[in-house]
Order: structure tokens, then sequence, then C-alpha cells
């Protein structure tokens, strides 16, 4: 406990300072997008050229499935301690990692863009290093993302890995741990304030790699993470739904339709990203299926317990509890 009481802020220029911050660091692959394509309608031959060859190096460089970048200087910038405070976000853990051993992370639930994932973990702001020493935590993101020039360049900085299971795979060998956001896009699309509606019954992957690896499971919870946006109404049996998922199914990404503070920042509502205690799971070469069924129970409650503990003091507000979108198809 510390003995000082916790100072307020009235003053209005951290707060725009916050916003700025919040604006720069997402609003980047905005102006690099805009800029690639001045130079791909105006530029000229030699810009063209150069334009050409970031786009083809993005295509055939494979750094994201071969155990990623160093962690990098982009994630040190001062702007994300300010992206971390517009919230506010903060990360706790419940127990210790072992250093120097790999890790399966999940991450729940996955938001509209899942910002605890790119704050708490893809950058120092909160800390992470220093709270999990000799833990390396490389998130995954989409393939797609690797495609694009520039971003994949900041993504890579940050440490962050394709979800490809054989990209992880190299992650793990190295003795290093991967964060995923295990219900993906399907649970993006379930993302509304005030509820918890995770995709994971079915969601068995993750726990599988785990135990290929002996890597310990580790559940972990962005308390939040769903207030941040809303969407159009795309409840199941609304065209847009419909339209959603099929969409999906082609892209891997689903084409939400959020909204927040101005129209498309998120909103101020404080985020805490709670990291649970480790599963730690038996090195299995090939596992079987009912293999993974049982780590994947375990994995469920004590995810579970997780939520159950810190609900009430994180989420007051909510108006409902854990939810599984998937629960109905995996029980058939
Ligand atoms: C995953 O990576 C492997 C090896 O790099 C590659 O052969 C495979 O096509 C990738 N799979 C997907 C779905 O991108
Ligand atoms: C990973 O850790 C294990 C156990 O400590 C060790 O035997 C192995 O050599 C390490 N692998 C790498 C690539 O560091």
């Amino acid at each position: 406990m510390s003995n000082n009481p916790p100072v307020k802020i009235s003053d209005a220029r951290p707060r725009l300072r916050q916003l700025l911050a919040l604006i720069s660091m997402f609003g980047t692959p905005v102006v690099g997008a805009i800029a690639a394509l001045h130079i791909a309608r105006k530029g000229s031959r030699i810009t063209r050229f150069l334009l050409l060859l970031v786009i083809l190096y993005a295509q055939v460089d494979k750094t994201h499935e071969q155990g990623g970048r160093k962690l990098g200087w982009i994630r040190k910038l001062f702007s994300w301690k300010l992206c971390a405070d517009y919230f506010p976000m903060a990360l706790y853990k419940t127990a210790e990692l072992k250093p120097n051993r790999p890790h399966v992370f999940g991450y729940h639930p996955h938001g509209v863009i899942g910002l605890g994932v790119v704050i708490a973990i893809g950058s120092d702001a909160l800390g992470v290093k220093d709270l999990f020493p000799g833990v390396t935590i490389r998130p995954g993101t989409l393939e797609i993302n690797f495609q694009i020039p520039f971003i994949r360049e900041i993504l890579l900085n940050c440490g962050f890995v394709s979800v490809n299971e054989s990209a992880l795979d190299a992650v793990l060998s190295n003795n290093e741990s991967v964060l995923v956001a295990v219900g993906g896009a399907a649970e993006a699309l379930d993302s509304v304030p005030g509820t918890n509606k995770l995709t994971l019954y079915s969601r068995h992957g993750f726990v599988r790699l785990a135990l290929r690896h002996g890597a310990a499971l580790v559940p972990m919870f962005g308390f939040g993470e769903s207030d941040l946006f809303e969407q159009v109404d795309n409840r199941e049996g609304t065209w847009i739904r419909w339209f959603q998922e099929n969409f999906k199914e082609w892209a891997t990404f689903s084409p939400l339709i959020p909204y927040g503070r101005y129209g498309i920042l998120p909103y101020r509502r404080p985020v805490t990203v709670v990291v649970g205690a480790p599963i730690d799971l038996p090195k299995v070469e090939n596992p079987t299926e009912d293999e993974v069924r049982k780590w994947h129970r375990v994995y469920m409650s004590s995810l579970r317990s997780l939520f159950d503990a810190h609900k009430e003091e994180l989420l007051p507000h909510r108006t409902s509890d854990l939810e599984f979108a998937d629960q109905v198809v995996a029980k058939l």
C-alpha cells in the first residue's frame, strides 16, 4: 500500500497530449498509405521504382515467420505511455513466470483491434519487460499485416510475428513466448461495450501448440477491452452480420464498422490487462484430441477464475458476464 493519496489531474493539457499521442501512433499508417498513393500517382520514375521495391520486399521477406526481429526502439517511444494514459490502461500480474522458457499467452477478449495487446505487450509503456524478466512475449497478428510496407516494419520492431502455426513454432523453439488473441476475427464481431463474449470453446490450436513445445499456457484478460468501441448493430440475423461472416471467410479479417470518441477514436475508458498464473504443460510431440481437450478445459476454468476474481472491481458496469459464442456448436 502506498501512503500517498492519488493525485487528481484536472489540468486539460495532459489530456490533450494523450489525445495527440493516440492520433499520431494510430494515424501513422494512414499517413503512410496516403503518401504511397501520392507517389504511385504523381511520383517521379525513381520514387515510383523505390516504392515498387519496398512493396516487393514486403512480399518476399519472411522475418515474421522466422522468429521475428529483435525488440526495437519503437516500443520505447514515450507516446506509448501517453496512449496508455489516455484510457487509462494498466498491466498486472498475478504470478511469476519462469525466465527463458516458452509460454503461450491467450488474450481475451479480442475487442475491435486488441488495444490491450498493442499497448501493454507490443510496447514498453506499462513495463512488461520488468514485470516478467527474461520473458520475451511476441504477439501474433494476421499474415496480411506483414505484406503492407512500413506497417510491417513497425510491427516487427515491436516484436510481432505472424499467427501462422509454423511462425509461432519458430518463436517457441527459441525459448521465447507468443501471445494469441484466441478468438480472433470471429470474436471481434461480438465486441460490444459491457459484454465479454468469447470464441474459445472450439479453438484448440493454441493448446496443441503449447503441448507440442511443453510451453506453459498463460491466460490473460483485458478487462474493458470490449468497452473501447461501439459497433454498427450486427447481431445474429442482420444482413450486416451475414455479410461480415462471409467476408471474414474470404479475407481472414472481419470488416467491422466500429465507432467511438469523435467517430473513429476509442473511448476514454479504463482497460486493465491482468495476466493469470501459468499452467505448466507436459511436452507431447503428437498430442491426441483427448489430451488437447483436457488441457483446454483446464485453461478455460483458469480463465473463468481469473475473470470472476476481478470482475467486480474492474468491470462494475458490465451488462453481462463471460459468454461463449461457440459453446452450443462445441457441445453437439
Ligand atoms: C505458414 O508458414 C509456412 C512456412 O513459412 C508457409 O509454408 C505456409 O504457407 C504459411 N501458411 C499460411 C496459412 O500462411
Ligand atoms: C531452451 O531451454 C531449454 C531448457 O532450459 C534448453 O535445453 C534449450 O537448449 C534452450 N533452447 C534454446 C534455443 O535456447
